[in-house]
Parts: C-alpha cells; structure tokens; sequence
C-alpha cells in the first residue's frame, strides 16, 4: 500500500492531509524519515511515528472501554459526555462506534470499533451474544422475582419473552445475570417488570470477554483473541 493511502487509513487526515504530513518529514518508519508520499509499504506487522509518536498499523479497530457513568453512547451528547470525547481525533477519524450501547448511568464494558461487520455481528437480533450485567436493585430481591426473571418476562411494544440466565443473588440487594438479547433498557425493564428497580447497573462481560482489568474510564484495544471472545456465543 502506498504510504500516503496507508496513513489516510489510519486516520491521519485526507489524501492531501497525509501528503503534506510526509513531504514535512514528520514520517519515519524504522528510524527513517520517509518523504515520498507513493512509497510503498509492506503492512505486515509495520509501526510508523508521525513527528515522533509510535503507531502500530491496524487494518481495523477493536476497543474495550470501562465506561464510567455519566456518559452517552452517541456523538451528539446533550446532557452529559460522550464517550466519543475519550479518545483522540486519529481514532474518530477512522469513523468509531459503538457496538451497542449502555445508558448514561450504567457503567462498564463497552465494545467500539470500525469494523461494521464486527459491529453486526455483535449486535444482530439473530446473533443473541450473552451480556453479563451486575446490579444494585432498589428492594431486596425475592426468590419470586427470580424465579420470573428465570421464566422470562414481556416488555411493553417488544415482541417475545426476555429471561435471564446464570442469576446470581450476591447480597440481599445484589444481583448477577446475564441476557441474551439487548433491546432499549432491557435490564431495567425485566427488573421493573418484576416489582423490583435497578438503583445501579455495570457490565461484567460480552460474550466471554470480561473488562476486570481495566480501570473506569481506560480504554484498552483488543488482540485478535479477545476479539474472538467477544463474539463467543453462549448458549442459553
Ligand atoms: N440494560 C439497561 O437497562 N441499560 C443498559 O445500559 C444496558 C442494559
């Protein structure tokens, strides 16, 4: 791939953009200032510094983010951030999203990326990719309401049963499930569904993938393994 085509892909800018960058001499690769936009270059494993700051090539992006509370999903937030203003104009240039969304107020896993096909593969109907979510709940949790959301609960204007799986009481006000689809509020709706309100909601886990090690509000990008994870599907 020509240099200059490579560094457009990165999000470095327009063709033009990128042109100049390197006639300016900001590019190097290997320690070498590279000044010819139509150099060609082998992407296998190729780093590159632009006025110095190392870039690993990526043909496309998986980010993990803890996301704190306090943030939209969307681009255009209103009230609050968006979770768009964590990350830097390379990145957003390259046209990230969200692969799902949490509410401003839940915190936890979230998965961004360019990658529309990751992106559907994730987030289609069809696919039902198990999402883990821990919870405070307003009342102490019944064995009833358990039992209701084991057998699956409707929701107003959405067709079909939602169930959760795995449930797990952790304290009396302390719930653990997972969910298997992922329509507007879905956890909060079950849980009022059943008599109950959610007080706090956080995302453990996508797929297999979990975010344990990651502090709120850091963003991590994933290996092609964790991406793998990611779209393991767990059975209900
Ligand atoms: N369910 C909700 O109610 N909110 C979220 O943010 C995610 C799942």
């Amino acid at each position: 791939m020509l240099l200059e085509k490579m560094l457009q892909s990165q999000g470095f800018g327009s063709r033009k953009h990128c042109q100049q960058l390197i006639k300016n001499g900001a590019i190097a690769i290997q320690g070498e200032v590279i000044s010819n936009p139509k150099h060609k270059l082998d992407l296998k494993d190729l780093t590159f510094t632009v006025y110095g700051e190392s870039f690993d090539y990526r043909e496309k992006v998986y980010i993990a983010l803890n996301k704190p509370q306090g943030y939209e999903c969307s681009h255009q937030a209103t009230h609050h951030f968006s979770v768009f203003d964590l990350f830097d104009d390379v990145l957003m240039n390259r046209g990230l999203q969200c692969v799902g969304r949490l509410d401003q107020d839940t915190s936890g896993l979230l998965l961004l990326t360019d990658d529309g096909q990751f992106l559907q593969a994730l987030t289609h109907p069809k696919k039902h990719v198990a999402k883990v979510y821990r919870m405070q709940t307003a009342d102490p949790v019944r064995a009833g309401q358990i039992q209701q959301l084991e057998q699956g609960v409707e929701l107003r204007n959405e067709a079909g049963i939602f169930a959760a799986t795995d449930i797990i009481l952790l304290a009396e006000n302390e719930l653990q499930f997972t969910i298997h689809q992922g329509v507007y509020h879905q956890v909060k709706r079950m849980l009022a569904a059943v008599g109950n309100k959610v007080e706090r909601l956080h995302r453990q886990q996508i797929g297999a993938l979990t975010c344990t090690d990651l502090e709120e509000g850091h963003w991590t990008y994933l290996s092609p393994e964790q991406v793998e994870l990611a779209k393991t599907r767990m059975t209900v």
